[in-house]
């Protein structure tokens, strides 16, 4: 269970970086629109994992920080700051999303089983907020 959070954990540090680099990174004639949706990402990502870090301290567990634990830890990739298109951002983060999604709602399955519900809440808001970003990279993908 432990191990499970601090992945999930490292995962979210993925995110955060990722929205960020493409924040600062992305091209074209989206560039404002999508600017302001990575801006509303990282900052949401940026509350949950102080709030993840804060569930797992009261249970007694360290929350990954140092760079290469986090690198170590995460399965998803972390990418280099250049130029990215508007789409290559768009299916990058749509593949991060669905993978990040699935775990979200495994984890809240699990914690609800375990009637922890801070946790399962945890989860369910992850799951509403990565559903909903979901259904916009698909709308403007769609283009
Ligand atoms: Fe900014």
């Amino acid at each position: 269970m432990e191990d499970n959070l601090k992945k999930y954990m490292a995962n979210l540090h993925v995110l955060i970086h990722n929205a960020l680099n493409f924040h600062w990174n992305v091209t074209g004639g989206l560039f404002l629109t999508l600017h302001e949706l990575f801006q509303h990402q990282y900052d949401f990502f940026f509350k949950q994992i102080d709030i993840l870090a804060e569930l797992m301290k009261g249970r007694n567990m360290l929350p990954p920080i140092t760079l290469p634990e986090i690198e170590n830890l995460a399965d998803l990739e972390l990418f280099e700051s250049k130029d990215y298109t508007a789409r290559d951002t768009l299916e990058i983060q749509l593949k991060q999303f669905q993978f990040m999604l699935d775990l979200s709602n495994k984890l809240s399955t699990f914690y609800g089983e375990q009637h922890d519900l801070a946790l399962e809440d945890f989860f369910i808001d992850m799951s509403k907020f990565l559903g909903k970003h979901l259904y916009f990279l698909r709308q403007i993908l769609k283009q």
